[in-house]
């Protein structure tokens, strides 16, 4: 059966693109400075990028000593991740994160998943594989959706008004306990909103696929925006001055150790 990426090889070039070599507003501004935190110092370290894109994160890491694997299930991600390599050692594999042939197991000091784990329709299969590939002690860290506050179509932003008030602005949720499937439009500049697969799993999900494959849960990060962020971004919840991003926070970085 060949790797699966539910969407991204159609959108693999439009998105190396987006991310560049820095990653775009939302990772370099709102994730990322908290998922490199989580990883800490990775110099020395066997790292593995898991549904790495164009791989500028493992790009990242190994220019600051870490021998990378980034993995992609899409063909064209890898070969996009390729034609950007700058000499720094990454070696990049075309795998399912469900089936990583070619992957040893208890290779990896460290397996890092940057908004990723919620394209895998099979979640669970990846979490065993990422317990496989780590070396006991080792560390899995993961940034996703946050499962609580960003839920796909079941959750957005609203703006109550107040009489002579500013709009009070609420993240509004519905549908959390229940896994569900959902096509996600991406904004292409010219117009057309191609779609990706993603899966919505509650929070007690993660815990008990983690804790189930020998996963403890070490660390919990709930990114709030940067300064470059908040001046940058577009989508600003009704009250216009981005402040919903500061209390309700969209994605968590997971931190657990292979036990
Ligand atoms: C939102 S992108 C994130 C890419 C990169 N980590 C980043 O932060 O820019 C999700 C990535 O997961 C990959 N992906 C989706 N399903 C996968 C699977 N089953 N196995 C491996 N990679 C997969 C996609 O091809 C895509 O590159």
């Amino acid at each position: 059966m060949k790797p699966s990426s539910d969407g991204w090889e159609e959108l693999a070039d439009w998105y190396d693109q987006k991310e560049g070599e820095t990653g775009d507003l939302w990772h370099r501004a709102l994730i990322d400075p908290v998922l490199l935190r989580v990883l800490g110092q990775c110099r020395g370290k066997r790292v593995l990028d898991l549904g790495c894109g164009n791989g500028y994160l493992a790009r990242r890491i190994a220019r600051l000593g870490a021998t990378v694997t980034a993995v992609d299930a899409s063909p064209r991600m890898i070969r996009n991740a390729k034609s950007r390599d700058d000499g720094s050692g990454v070696r990049y594999l075309r795998a399912s994160a469900t089936m990583m042939r070619g992957v040893g197991s208890a290779s990896f000091d460290v397996v890092f998943a940057n908004m990723s784990l919620m394209d895998v329709e099979d979640a669970e299969a990846a979490i065993g594989e990422v317990a496989r590939v780590l070396r006991k002690g080792g560390r899995f860290v993961a940034s996703i959706s946050h499962p609580c506050f960003n839920i796909l179509s079941n959750s957005s932003w609203t703006a109550e008004k107040t009489m002579g008030n500013k709009p009070v602005v609420h993240r509004k949720v519905r549908g959390y306990r229940t896994p569900f499937a959902e096509r996600v439009p991406w904004d292409k500049e010219d117009g057309s909103k191609p779609l990706t697969m993603c899966y919505h799993r509650p929070l007690n999900w993660y815990a008990r696929a983690l804790s189930s494959n020998g996963l403890a849960i070490t660390a919990l990060e709930e990114p709030g925006p940067t300064p470059e962020f908040t001046k940058n971004v577009q989508e600003k919840p009704g009250d216009m001055d981005g402040a919903g991003f500061q209390e309700v926070p969209l994605h968590l970085v997971i931190e657990a150790v292979r036990i």
